[in-house]
């Protein structure tokens, strides 16, 4: 496997950072997550604005324009096998003596990318959906930063693990059950549907802004399916008729058991079954274009 670091290609087991870098001794630095079909990077603007929100969020200049970004992105996916891949790019703050306080003067950005292949989520997953628990949101308050320091995502990711599912989804607690939010999944968005109606909680501090999340409104305003962006209180994650995860690996999956109990009828419902058609038939289009 090929990887990007500080400006060169190289093989992965070639690829070291020095000790002091600040996003392995403080988490101090952002990443991307970029879908590639057909040897083509998915939305990748978007992904370069979301980028650019997060570094913007820690103070840090970004290293390269979109244009570089592009070259680089598309150069890495050429050096790396296969059609459909996933990159992970991540900058962080560079090397410096330890000190929570930003390097005075400023240091170089450590720059890396990597890539692996992308598989499709497994056709007997879109069949039977996966199955969730719920937990606490115990994150900060700025979760629309696509922050490196992950440690409460991966704990709460590992609760759904250890219970032998594939997602938590995170509450905001409130006073009161009805006061209490979903926010996301520790590792992906999370939409409701309820008598039809899709129901997507509002981006704001408490969720990262997912690029698939806006895909699915997109395809949902322009497919007619009536769908409201408004807070999500608990019970109504408990009483929907289908729950559905997004992210750039994972597309759109049916979330068919809940706390081990079943979601609605404990099937993949029809809001999962179209949006997972015009999602395929979208990203179909999107690669066909010149
Ligand atoms: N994670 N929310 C969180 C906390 C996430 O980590 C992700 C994705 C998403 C979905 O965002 P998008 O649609 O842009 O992938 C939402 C990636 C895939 C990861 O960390 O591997």
């Amino acid at each position: 496997m090929t990887v990007y670091l500080n400006g060169r290609f190289m093989p992965i087991e070639e690829a070291c950072i020095p000790v002091l870098d600040r996003g392995f001794i403080f988490g101090d630095g952002v990443y991307e997550v970029i879908p590639v079909y057909s040897g083509r990077a998915f939305r990748l603007s978007e992904h370069l604005k979301r980028l650019q929100a997060s570094l913007d969020g820690i103070r840090l200049d970004n290293p390269h324009s979109a244009g570089e970004w592009t070259s680089l992105i598309n150069e890495l996916i050429a050096r790396n096998a296969g059609d459909d891949q996933y990159l992970y790019l991540h900058t962080t703050r560079g090397v410096a003596k330890r000190d929570h306080a930003f390097p005075q003067p400023t240091v170089t950005p450590t720059v890396f990318m990597m890539s692996s292949p992308l598989l499709q989520p497994a056709a007997d997953l879109l069949a039977s959906g996966v199955s969730a628990v719920t937990a606490a949101d115990n994150r900060w308050l700025r979760c629309d930063i696509k922050a490196i320091s992950l440690l409460p995502n991966v704990l709460l990711r590992q609760q759904a693990v250890d219970e032998g599912c594939a997602e938590t989804i995170l509450v905001r607690q409130g006073s009161s059950d009805e006061d209490s939010f979903m926010t996301e999944g520790a590792a992906s968005n999370i939409f409701a549907v309820s008598n039809g109606m899709l129901l997507a909680p509002p981006k704001d501090n408490l969720m990262l802004p997912g690029i698939t999340y806006d895909v699915i409104l997109e395809i949902a305003a322009a497919n007619q399916i009536p769908f409201q962006v408004r807070k999500i209180a608990k019970p109504e994650i408990f009483n929907a008729d289908e729950l559905l995860l997004t992210s750039s690996t994972k597309e759109v999956l049916p979330i068919t058991r809940l706390d081990g109990k079943p979601v609605g009828n404990g099937k993949p419902g029809p809001m999962f079954a179209r949006l997972h058609t015009l999602y395929q038939n979208f990203k179909r289009d999107v690669m066909r274009q010149p």
